[in-house]
């Protein structure tokens, strides 16, 4: 016991800096770009999304905006899920019409740039090397 408590002290050290590390991940003042997991390895570079300062030159005050609910095939405009990642409803994958998690961002994102006139939409310019 005496030999293995070090060891266990230093396990539960290295787990709780892992959990913190990936909780300063998720906090949205430091996205600076977009590569979810879902994906898997990319075929594009990760586009480039500065979450905050995006929405501040943007004037998006209402986060739910992009950060809507819905369940059952049913967007809900109303409900804020801001904190949960598009990829638990949207499925890189899904079966039947749903919006597949690449539509899911390119209709958001490319949608309001072209409605606003502002922002870009060609390829390179968010999927930028
Ligand atoms: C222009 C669209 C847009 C607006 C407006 C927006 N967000 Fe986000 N936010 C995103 C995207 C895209 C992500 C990355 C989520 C993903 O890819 O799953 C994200 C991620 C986050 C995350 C990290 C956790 C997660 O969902 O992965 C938090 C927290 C967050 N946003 C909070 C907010 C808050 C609070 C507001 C309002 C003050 C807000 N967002 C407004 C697009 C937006
Ligand atoms: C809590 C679940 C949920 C979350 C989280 C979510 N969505 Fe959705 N979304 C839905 C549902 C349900 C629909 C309607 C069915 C469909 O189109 O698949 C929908 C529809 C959409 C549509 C098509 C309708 C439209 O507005 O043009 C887009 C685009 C979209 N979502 C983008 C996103 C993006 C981008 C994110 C992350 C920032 C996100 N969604 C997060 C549930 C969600
Ligand atoms: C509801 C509207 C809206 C949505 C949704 C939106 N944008 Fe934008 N975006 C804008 C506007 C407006 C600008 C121009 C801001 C300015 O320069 O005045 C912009 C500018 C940008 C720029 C230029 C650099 C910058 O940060 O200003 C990038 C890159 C960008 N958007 C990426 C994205 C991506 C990626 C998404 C989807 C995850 C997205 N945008 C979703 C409105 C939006
Ligand atoms: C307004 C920004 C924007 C534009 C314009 C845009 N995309 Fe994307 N794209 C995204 C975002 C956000 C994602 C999801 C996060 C990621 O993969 O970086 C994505 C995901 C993808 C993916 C799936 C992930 C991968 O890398 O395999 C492909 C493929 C893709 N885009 C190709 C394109 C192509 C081709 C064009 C031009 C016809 C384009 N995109 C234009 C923002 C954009």
């Amino acid at each position: 016991m005496k030999r293995i408590l070090p060891l266990l002290m230093l396990a539960a050290l290295v787990c709780t800096s892992a959990f913190l590390a990936v909780q300063t991940v998720m906090a949205q003042d430091t996205i600076t770009k977009l590569a979810p997991a879902a994906f898997g390895k990319l075929t594009r570079p990760p586009a480039v999304f500065n979450h905050d300062k995006h929405n501040e030159k943007a004037k998006l005050e209402e986060c739910v905006v992009c950060h809507h609910g819905g369940a059952d095939g049913k967007q809900d405009k109303t409900a804020s899920t801001e904190g949960t990642p598009c990829s638990d409803c949207h499925k890189v994958k899904p079966a039947g019409k749903a919006t597949s998690l690449q539509r899911a961002y390119h209709k958001q994102c490319i949608a309001c740039h072209r409605a606003k006139g502002k922002g870009p939409l060609a390829c390179g310019q968010c999927h930028v090397r």
